[in-house]
């Protein structure tokens, strides 16, 4: 994110100068538009409430417990935060979703996994992904999902087995036997955060 932001803020002061007004203003009344951005801007403080929250909680359980403890904290609390966790929204629902997924209840449905897929594709690629997208499920029903991108606090708990302590190791285990989410590389896509708005 921190890369990301200059280039952000570079377009942001870049572009005015070089958007077409007219289109621009069409496309600013046209109300499918104003809904999507509407929809996009919630689903973006929805996301960075919840990741900031998710983080600290991390953080401090790391700081207090070490990684082992720490597993704990995720398992008893991440999950159940997540799901609760619509700052008061109504209609709206968030989850963690991913491909390699340590939780069976975050597997990917369908469309979630379109979206991770592709995201996977421009990765390898060499391309950026976008900082949020939006998919329109049905009539009712818009998801805006936000890559996860492994960070070198993730390795405790993702990173390769070698880099696992041996006690964590046998704690996951236990936990998540069927667990996925180990491997990663700082950099690579972890997975999503996703937020569901039914009208
Ligand atoms: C202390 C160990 C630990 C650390 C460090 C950790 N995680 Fe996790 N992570 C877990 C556990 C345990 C779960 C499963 C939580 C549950 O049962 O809902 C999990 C689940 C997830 C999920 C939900 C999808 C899934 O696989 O079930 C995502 C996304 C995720 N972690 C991303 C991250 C990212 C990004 C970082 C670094 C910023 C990170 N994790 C650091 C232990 C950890």
């Amino acid at each position: 994110m921190n890369v990301r932001f200059p280039a952000l803020l570079v377009a942001v002061l870049i572009l005015p100068c070089c958007r077409n007004e007219v289109e621009e203003t069409a496309k600013e009344s046209d109300p499918a538009t104003v809904e999507r951005d509407r929809l996009m801007a919630m689903g973006k403080e929805v996301i960075q409430e919840l990741a900031t929250t998710l983080g600290s909680l991390l953080n401090k359980a790391i700081a207090e417990g070490g990684p082992v403890e720490a597993v704990k904290v995720c398992q008893l609390k991440a999950g159940p935060m997540t799901k609760s966790f619509n700052g008061g929204r109504e209609g709206v629902n968030v989850s963690r979703t991913s491909l390699k997924y340590r939780n069976p209840q975050n597997a990917p449905d369908e469309l979630d996994r379109k979206v991770l897929e592709s995201w996977q594709h421009e990765l390898e690629a060499g391309n950026s992904l976008p900082p949020l997208s939006i998919e329109l499920r049905d009539e009712d029903t818009a998801i805006v999902y936000k890559p996860i991108m492994l960070q070198a606090v993730c390795l405790n708990c993702h990173g390769a087995e070698e880099q696992l302590l041996p006690e964590l190791k046998t704690v996951l285990d236990e936990l998540y036997p069927q667990d996925k989410a180990r491997g990663f590389k700082v950099g690579d896509l972890r997975g999503a955060f996703r937020v569901e708005m039914t009208r």
